[in-house]
């Protein structure tokens, strides 16, 4: 009993502690997000939606201003293998599907690095869609309790896990942070594939920089953020050949820097069909000229690795790029958009991702497509460019998985009932 008062004790100090730690550096503490659009600036410099539209060529004029300010190369060409799938659950989720692991390398010799992505197959006769996701958590956080992987080449044990961080983590970042809510996708009748970023590019500032280096490209990918976003292109191409999968019902997904990459692989990759980026905050949905939320400045410091070293000048005077993020978003349509915001995470500027979308729904527009509802709280899960807002902070939670379900749902599959137990087709 004593032990167990003790450890609760533990328990919840590490919790106010990562609190702390959580709030200082997403600021999910006091403040609200503005709500007001119409008061402040449009987003500049203009995009010409024509040019876009109808010439390949401004296409491409945009994703070079992209890499020579921002993100440097993306590394076109680089050599991807994979392995066959392996069945590592035969009886997933009490028979409902299976759980599958297969190995990705990314790069030529031997610095080519390579991870595993994990991919749920729901036993259904037909094609399914596919939600393919980045995470922050290792693939043992992500499918707790499942024999995948773990970083250290063995099937996940407890201690891979920790059950007592993934508590702690998952209290203050929301209970999906992690863990993969895979049942709710089999549910409206999708396959769920992830795998964890830094298994392929760490996420630490003087690790990055040599493993890129050493990918044995031409050209290697320009920063770590284009690094990640080349790892969602590579688990297309891994996953395009399995008859299991709808090839034209990709969506890749991402939170905050996940879903910064999950912005540029689209932008890059016209094979993903559909993206959810989930509070991408700077260098994702927000606009880099607007002074509110983290900025650019302060992501250069703090997250050097993330961006190419050319950033750095831009990042201090963000109105000297020939570009702001509505051309990021532009390069995605028409193609099915949706932008997680919450009402406390002033950190990832809500409002000025708003404005961004409102500026890139033009090209939707010029597509004959909806774009964007004019209405920054009110969530359309069928609107081509769907902004969603909630309240609270920079989580992953139970609101933010059934707001991306409508949206997969409206825009990649019909709902479907699977009984609990059917046969592999
Ligand atoms: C930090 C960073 C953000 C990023 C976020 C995250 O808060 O400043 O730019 O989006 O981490 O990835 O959770």
């Amino acid at each position: 009993m004593f032990f167990r008062v003790l450890r609760w004790i533990g328990i919840s100090l590490l919790a106010g502690l990562m609190l702390l730690i959580g709030s200082s550096c997403t600021m999910l503490g006091l403040n609200y997000a503005s709500l007001d659009i119409y008061n402040k600036p449009v987003a500049s410099p203009p995009i010409d939606v024509s040019a876009l539209i109808s010439d390949p060529a401004e296409r491409e004029r945009l994703k070079g201003l992209l890499q020579e300010t921002l993100y440097g190369a993306w590394p076109e060409g680089m050599p991807v293998s994979f392995s066959d799938w392996r069945v590592i659950v035969p009886d997933y989720l009490e028979g409902r599907g299976t759980l599958e692991e297969m190995d990705i390398t990314i790069g030529a010799g031997d610095g080519a690095r390579t991870f595993q992505l994990v991919g749920a197959f729901p036993h259904i006769a037909t094609a399914v869609p596919v939600v393919i996701s980045q995470t922050f958590g290792t693939n043992c956080a992500t499918f707790p309790e499942q024999p995948v992987t773990s970083m250290d080449g063995d099937p996940c044990a407890v201690h891979d896990y920790g059950p007592i961080v993934s508590f702690i983590v998952s209290a203050v970042f929301g209970e999906y942070i992690a863990e993969a809510p895979v049942e709710l996708y089999f549910d409206a009748g999708f396959a769920y594939a992830s795998f964890h970023a830094s298994d392929f590019v760490p996420d630490d500032a003087d690790e990055a920089g040599p493993a890129i280096a050493a990918l044995g490209g031409s050209p290697n990918p320009g920063s770590t953020l284009m690094a990640w976003a080349y790892a969602f292109s590579a688990a297309v191409t891994a996953m395009e050949g399995d008859a299991r999968i709808d090839n034209d019902h990709v969506a890749v997904l991402g939170h905050s820097r996940h879903g910064k990459a999950a912005l540029l692989a689209a932008a890059w990759d016209n094979r993903i069909d559909t993206v959810i980026a989930h509070q991408s905050g700077f260098a994702g949905a927000a606009l880099s000229r607007s002074p509110s939320g983290e900025r650019l400045d302060r992501m250069v410091k703090s997250y050097p690795h993330w961006l190419a070293p050319t950033a750095e000048k831009y990042a201090a005077n963000p109105e000297t790029l020939p570009f702001d993020q509505h051309h990021l978003l532009a390069l995605i349509a028409p193609r099915p958009l949706f932008l997680g915001n919450a009402r406390r995470d002033v950190w990832s500027d809500p409002n000025s991702s708003y404005r961004a979308a409102l500026a890139a729904s033009e090209v939707w527009k010029g597509y004959g497509e909806t774009g964007l509802k004019d209405d920054i709280t009110h969530f359309d899960p069928k609107a081509d460019i769907a902004y969603f807002l909630r309240p609270g902070g920079h989580s992953v939670v139970d609101d933010d998985i059934e707001a991306f379900l409508a949206f997969l749902t409206a825009h990649l599959g019909q709902p479907r009932q699977l009984p609990n137990t059917v046969s592999a087709p």
